[in-house]
């Protein structure tokens, strides 16, 4: 089973694609019980005919126990200028779910969705004590996935196109794109565009961008969890960059930020050493800075 805490727009989505697809049964857990239920009898029209799978809503964490993966997707409030804006509301809320999760399916690979993105996943693995491997922050694909997009929109190629993208660090403003081993029709990115800078801060700033038309994003954080959720569930391999306690590698410890890594159905089983440039590597260390800042900051 997979239990989605919050069902809200990226909750519900996640749980609409796990549903259409038929991958497992899926639980919806809301703090507003009549929330889970009405997002559970909308999707639960888009069960194929043949699953044998079902959701359900529900305001009673108890309800998870037998969970193989929990998706945290709740929010407390919503922020404007920065994914920071809540995040002490945000820190106290994951400390109680934390504690639930923990009770009801302590063997569970877990899947932080909400912001702030690195300083939750933190907080949450902290709280558990479960395995830093099987606490993991799902955004830096996301990010990756607008990164594609910028080149492509760039140099109007297709993203069939473009090989090795990646995004690492903080999902927020100081994340960042790795351009040195991208290729683009086998070629070096390097060798088609004068400097990082543009296409940097639009990666950036994608979410602000997409807030001048609706209201906030939900599908692609949906299909990005989606994917992982499927490869678990298929006892597949998934190669992405994603948020996760580190512990010495790429030079931190104590604090989660995203890094490429392999996840198969026991959770991560490797963080990946990739080469960086000297620019990619500086900004990862200030990356790494900010989120451990916004940690130290709190009187939680
Ligand atoms: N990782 C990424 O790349 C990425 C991308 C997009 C969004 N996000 C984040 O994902 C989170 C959800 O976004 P959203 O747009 O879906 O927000 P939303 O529509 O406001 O939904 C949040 C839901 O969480 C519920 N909730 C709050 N506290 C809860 C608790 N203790 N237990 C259970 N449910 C609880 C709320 O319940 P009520 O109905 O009672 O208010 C609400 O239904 C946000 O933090 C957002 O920033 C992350």
């Amino acid at each position: 089973m997979i239990s989605i805490v919050g069902s809200g727009r990226v909750g519900s989505s996640i749980a609409f694609l796990c549903v259409a697809n038929g991958v497992d049964d899926v639980l919806l857990v809301n703090r507003d019980k009549k929330k889970a239920l009405g997002e559970a009898l909308d999707i639960a029209s888009a069960i194929p005919a043949n699953s044998n799978f079902s959701i359900r809503g529900t305001d009673d964490y108890s309800e998870m126990i037998g969970s193989n993966i929990v998706v945290i997707a709740a929010s407390v409030g919503s922020y404007k200028k920065d994914r920071t804006e809540t995040m002490e509301l945000q820190v106290k809320m994951i400390k109680d779910i934390a504690k639930q999760v923990k009770q009801c399916c302590p063997s569970a690979i877990i899947l932080i969705i909400s912001n702030p993105l690195d300083v939750l996943t933190y907080f949450f693995q902290k709280e558990t004590h479960l395995s830093r491997f099987k606490v993991i922050g799902i955004a830096s694909n996301l990010d990756t996935s607008r990164f594609r997009y910028y080149i492509s929109e760039t140099l109007s190629v297709p993203q069939s196109s473009i090989s090795h993208a990646l995004v690492l660090g903080e999902h927020g403003d100081s994340m960042v794109p790795i351009f040195s081993r991208v290729k683009v029709g086998g070629n070096p990115l390097f060798s088609m565009i004068d400097n990082r800078d543009s296409i940097t801060s639009n990666v950036r700033n994608y979410w602000k961008k997409l807030r001048n038309y609706k209201s906030r994003s939900q599908f692609g954080i949906a299909k990005n969890t989606f994917d992982v959720i499927n490869s678990i569930l298929q006892k597949k391999e998934i190669h992405i960059p994603a948020s996760i306690v580190l512990d010495g590698e790429y030079g931190e410890r104590d604090v989660a930020m995203g890094v490429p890594v392999k996840i198969n159905q026991n959770g991560v089983f490797e963080i990946e050493k990739i080469k960086l440039d000297d620019v990619e590597m500086s900004s990862l260390k200030k990356s790494s800075a900010k989120i451990s800042n916004d940690i130290k900051s709190l009187h939680v």
